[in-house]
């Protein structure tokens, strides 16, 4: 099920989905449900040249609202004008280059280019065109400028395109653009927008959980999702970074313009998060590795003894990928390192004393604190959490979207990078300071 827009309780955000003429139009059915799903309202407006992918009638059956295609139809409404500015949110799939040059050009020669001129919402262009056209120094230039003016312009994803042919120009993944669009929502709602204060940063993130084999068809695992630390990955993307994400056995969409490299086991995890990290501005170790592997991996499935007796399995504990982080960066101040941690209040201390212990232990620069308690925290669409830094009171989250997390954690980021930009990257998502003996 698509979650909800935030806020969206009482009024239903109304979003205007543009469709430029491209083969990925066919995509934007898909985004255009899960808007409607997720209790938007849509007004669709295909270009001339996407209706020749795709009809009127299956944007006004999916949207369940007329389809505004013409500036001449409904002349009286003023449709070029009042659909600019009734939307809470723009978002074009695909945008091809034609489209996007005359947008940057500031044309109004179709509805859709003018609705671009005359709306002050959000806007999302998500692009899709053949490499060579995306490759082209025309096409840069225009996404530059309209990057300039505002808009977000997301990057093509790499894979198959229209023939045979694979590369950079496909849609990004329709769940992605869904969930990009709605954090835009969110965050301009909020009273922020999405700068690219991470242009020219190389980020590496890990996410999910390591799998430890044991025989063929058993693991020894955790019960991690992935989907905070892809919400890290997709915002710092959308921020301007170059991103590497480390996905440990996830079964998520890839977020737009991010490099994913895919393992298993907490080693595998290493080996590919020291790779990426050799010149990263900044490592987030949002992944839950597995902390002990057994000690052998059986070739043959283990099998359940006539007798009743069980198997013991030996385990050995794994390297500790962020404390490794940690010693290699030695005395240099780059990457900034982030770490996460899972804890639980006990006899022996509550959750954020736990925390400190832990952001001593490793080192890190920032410690991005969750109560898993009762398993509070996996598999959902939000999250809450306190940021720990060295020398800084601890800094509470409050419940709310892991996007808006995400953007918390890059605000900081932002800041550590840049000291002379902290009063400017304090965090804006309603967080406040915590008090230092609170158990979370
Ligand atoms: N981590 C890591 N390598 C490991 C285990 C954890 O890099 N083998 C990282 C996680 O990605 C996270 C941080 O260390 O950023 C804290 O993880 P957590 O599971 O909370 O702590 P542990 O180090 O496993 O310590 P413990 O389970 O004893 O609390």
């Amino acid at each position: 099920m698509t979650a909800p827009v935030p806020g969206a309780a009482s009024t239903r955000p109304h979003v205007v989905l543009g469709v430029g003429g491209g083969i990925a139009a066919y995509k934007a059915c898909e985004l255009l449900r899960l808007f409607t799903e997720s209790r938007c309202e849509v007004t669709v407006i295909p270009t001339a040249a996407a209706l020749q992918f795709v009809g009127e009638p299956t944007w006004a059956a999916l949207s369940g609202r007329p389809v505004a295609s013409e500036v001449w139809h409904d002349v009286h409404e003023v449709p070029h004008v009042r659909l600019g500015r009734e939307a809470d949110l723009v978002v074009v799939a695909p945008a091809t280059a034609d489209l996007m040059a005359r947008a940057a050009q500031g044309r109004a020669d179709d509805l859709l280019t003018s609705t671009l001129l005359t709306s002050r919402a959000p806007v999302l262009l998500a692009p899709a065109m053949h490499t060579e056209m995306w490759e082209h120094p025309a096409t840069r230039e225009n996404v530059a400028t309209l990057r300039r003016h505002g808009y977000v312009v997301l990057d093509p994803a790499v894979g198959r395109l229209t023939g045979p042919d694979t590369g950079r120009g496909r849609l990004p993944d329709p769940e992605e653009i869904h969930a990009t669009a709605l954090d835009l929502h969110e965050r301009r709602g909020g009273g922020s927008d999405v700068g690219r204060d991470l242009e020219g940063r190389r980020v590496v993130v890990s996410a999910g959980g390591t799998r430890e084999p044991l025989d063929p068809v058993r693991f020894l695992g955790n019960r991690s999702s992935g989907l905070q630390g892809f919400a890290l990955a997709r915002t710092a993307a959308l921020r301007g970074a170059e991103v590497t994400l480390v996905a440990a056995n996830t079964d998520l969409p890839v977020p737009a313009g991010v490099e994913v490299r895919e393992v298993e086991t907490t080693e595998e995890l290493q080996t590919q998060v020291v790779a990426a990290s050799a010149d990263a501005d900044v490592v987030v170790m949002a992944a839950a590795p597995a902390d002990f592997a057994p000690v052998s991996l059986a070739g043959a499935k283990i099998k359940k003894s006539s007798d009743g007796s069980t198997p013991s399995i030996e385990l050995r504990e794994t390297p500790d990928v962020l404390a490794g982080l940690v010693a290699d960066r030695g005395d240099e101040t780059s990457p900034v390192i982030v770490g996460f941690a899972a804890e639980t209040g006990d006899a022996n201390g509550s959750v954020i004393d736990h925390a400190r212990a832990k952001l001593a232990r490793k080192g890190c620069d920032l410690l991005v604190v969750n109560d898993v308690g009762g398993g509070a925290v996996f598999g959902r669409p939000d999250n809450s959490a306190v940021l720990l830094a060295v020398g800084a009171s601890p800094y509470d989250v409050p419940q709310g979207s892991k996007s808006a997390l995400a953007h918390v954690v890059w605000d900081r980021v932002v800041a550590l990078l840049d000291p002379s930009r902290g009063a400017a990257a304090e965090p804006d998502a309603g967080g406040r300071h915590a008090s230092e003996s609170r158990d979370l």
